[in-house]
């Protein structure tokens, strides 16, 4: 079976398909251990607690030091013993001792097709904002394994969105979740679950 644990610092919907996914057995052997979040009033927290899953807030704010908020969310990973960390939305930047001892066990959804609109400062809604400024007319969404770098790992699924005449970004970030994002990233855990995912 494989474990997995899911880090989120918001609104929660990635984490929500993951569970529905789950819950209808579309996600072969796997088990949500625990949901980890960097803020205390993620509503994700509250979708965890509903699905009967633990979820534990571990937050910076909370540390005198950025050593030390390290050091506590790497043992809040090694509690768990997961054998999947999955970043749904987690806007903290994963400290270089945790994707050390986890390498090629994380992954992250991003909401773009990686190259365009990625690294440092893009993320949330900022993504779909870049979108909209440079005219594309087509966007998407990335599911990659997580490097030292920002959004530079291998990537293992991508799927396209049309743009629209008028589009907020707001309207364009529902849709990428609804049309890419909902469905790559309980998509790359089953590759993954199934053994299908290999790195070159
Ligand atoms: C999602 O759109 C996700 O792709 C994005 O944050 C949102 C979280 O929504 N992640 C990033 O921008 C990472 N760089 P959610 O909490 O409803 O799943």
């Amino acid at each position: 079976m494989l474990k997995i644990l899911v880090c989120v610092s918001g609104g929660g919907t990635n984490l929500q398909a993951i569970i529905e996914k789950q819950a209808a057995g579309e996600l072969g052997d796997t088990k949500i251990v625990r949901v980890i979040s960097n803020n205390a009033n993620a509503y994700a927290l509250e979708r965890a607690r509903n699905a009967g899953i633990e979820g534990v807030c571990v937050s910076p704010k909370a540390y005198e030091s950025r050593e030390d908020f390290h050091k506590a969310f790497l043992s809040a990973i090694d509690e768990a013993a997961p054998d999947l960390i999955v970043l749904a939305g987690f806007l903290v930047v994963i400290p270089k001792e945790v994707i050390q001892k986890y390498r090629n066990r994380i992954i992250n959804i991003h909401p773009s097709l990686i190259p365009a609109f990625c690294g440092t400062g893009y993320y949330g809604l900022k993504v779909h904002e870049a979108a909209l400024e440079r005219g594309v007319k087509v966007t998407g969404a990335t599911v990659h394994f997580v490097d030292e770098g920002t959004d530079t790992g291998p990537i293992i699924l991508q799927k396209a969105v049309y743009v629209c005449e008028g589009d907020t970004p707001q309207e364009l970030q529902l849709r990428v979740m609804q049309e890419a994002e909902w469905e790559i990233l309980p998509g790359a855990i089953r590759l993954i679950a199934e053994g299908k995912v290999q790195l070159g």
